[in-house]
């Protein structure tokens, strides 16, 4: 089911679809995090459960690019395939090494959502974020 349909017969729907997709991203015990789709990815939101998981406030990360999670021990071959899903407008799903604000590490898996505009373009990319702990086992691709 499409959450517009949820809404059709109300005429303030966009508003409270607004204030709804709000309060789902500000709730969320999954992080979130949005950039535009132009080269480097520059982060325009991340939600509460981002700042729990990496400790990066929104002050510190906006306009920066997600690499800054990244260090010596991230797998390349899952960004490789990163790169090669999001050229093809194809979402992503993986999991690497990941830094914190304090350095230490921890073992991210993401899934990104290619966001389209009226005219059919990718203007934006979403992502859904969570720190796996031990529950991985090892292989860089997910599936
Ligand atoms: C929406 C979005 C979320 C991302 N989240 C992560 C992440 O959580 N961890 C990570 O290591 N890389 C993440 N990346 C990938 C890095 O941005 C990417 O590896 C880096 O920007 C270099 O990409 P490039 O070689 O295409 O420039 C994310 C990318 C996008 C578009």
């Amino acid at each position: 089911m499409k959450i517009p349909d949820i809404f059709q017969h109300d005429e303030n729907y966009r508003s409270i679809m607004q204030r709804l997709f709000e309060a789902s991203m500000e709730e969320s015990f999954n992080a979130i995090m949005i950039t535009e789709a132009v080269p480097g990815y520059p982060i325009v939101y991340v939600n509460p459960a981002f700042t729990e998981m990496t400790g990066y406030n929104p002050e510190d990360i906006l306009g920066k690019s997600p690499s800054i999670l990244q260090g010596s021990d991230t797998d390349a071959a899952v960004l490789k395939r990163l790169r090669e899903d999001l050229s093809e407008g194809r979402p992503f799903h993986g999991r690497a090494v990941n830094y914190r604000q304090d350095g230490s590490t921890f073992m991210m898996e993401w899934k990104i959502a290619p966001i389209r505009d009226d005219s059919g373009g990718v203007s934006h990319f979403l992502a859904i974020q969570r720190d796996v702990g031990d529950r991985w086992s090892g292989a860089s691709g997910v599936e």
